[in-house]
């Protein structure tokens, strides 16, 4: 495996690649990698000839008050991570480089970024179709590849691709979860023994949708209303969001029809977690 940090070597690399008729498969991350990530890297190892992961903490989609200082990093773990699966090159940048004195040029998709995670975090939508355009740029990708489980994220994505013309085939693949069912993230590190206990009722409340959506609830309402029960059942969780869209466009709806999402995000003490599950018929 490649290290690569200069932003103009990764540039003729992508070049070289893309003149030699190869396929350039790209996983974006902001590292200190889980099982979730390796997911998707077997799965750009399948899919690509030449296969990108790019490790870059992103300080543009960071709030003001979010935690970009202490965000995990381990930089040695993630490159013996990476190596294990087979990524030719793994591509971190520098911040100096992603954005030197006078960066002033932001990607900015206007609809799908304003509800649920927009609203709670209002310019991270245009920090993450920032970075990943510039990537887009620089890898030269003609296939990218992000998970479910930032759902919100995956469709604003697609949506930025479409939009501005990009050619890059986005493919989405599934959550992975603990054994527990909590999902994993990068963040779950930051929970105590007593919140990681409390945050497993986020894919506990899912279970309970998807039993209701099975058993031939449609009403978005009332499968919300139990959601919300069952995570009010724990102590210290602060619910941000319950929302169930439409999966494709994730405009609202009141009843579900081929298929929709149901996505949360809590609080459990001064960590921040997202979960969802896609509704659709079997
Ligand atoms: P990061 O949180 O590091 O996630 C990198 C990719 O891994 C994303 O596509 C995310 O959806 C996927 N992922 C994370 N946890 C997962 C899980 N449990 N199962 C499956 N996939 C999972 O998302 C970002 O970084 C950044 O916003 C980025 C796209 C890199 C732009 O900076």
């Amino acid at each position: 495996m490649q290290r690569v940090s200069p932003i103009t070597e990764m540039c003729s690399i992508s070049e070289g690649a893309r003149s030699a008729g190869k396929n350039i498969a790209l996983v974006p991350t902001m590292g200190y990698f889980h099982e979730g990530h390796l997911s998707l890297m077997r799965e750009g190892r399948k899919r690509g000839d030449v296969l990108v992961v790019s490790l870059f903490v992103n300080p543009a989609q960071f709030g003001e008050d979010e935690d970009y200082g202490v965000y995990p990093r381990d930089f040695s773990r993630d490159k013996g991570m990476a190596e294990g699966i087979g990524v030719d090159i793994l591509f971190a940048p520098t911040v100096e480089e992603m954005y030197p004195t006078g960066y002033q040029t932001f990607v900015a998709v206007e609809k799908v970024t304003k509800a649920m995670e927009g609203q709670f975090r209002p310019t991270h939508f245009r920090g993450v179709t920032t970075v990943v355009a510039k990537l887009f740029n620089i890898v030269k990708p003609h296939i990218a590849i992000f998970g479910e489980k930032d759902y919100q994220q995956l469709v604003v994505i697609r949506r930025m691709v479409e939009d501005l013309n990009l050619g890059v085939e986005i493919i989405g693949m599934p959550i992975v979860r603990e054994e527990d069912g909590l999902a994993m993230s990068s963040r779950n590190t930051y929970l105590g023994s007593e919140q990681r206990k409390a945050a497993l009722s986020l894919s506990r409340s899912l279970q309970k949708a998807s039993e209701l959506f099975r058993s031939g609830e449609r009403n978005c309402g009332r499968i919300i209303d139990t959601v919300r029960e069952v995570i009010q059942r724990e102590k210290g969780i602060i619910i941000e969001y319950v929302e169930i869209r439409d999966a494709k466009t994730l405009e609202e709806i009141e009843f579900i029809g081929a298929q929709a999402v149901i996505a949360l995000a809590m609080k459990v003490g001064r960590v921040r977690l997202i979960d969802n599950l896609v509704l659709r018929e079997k």
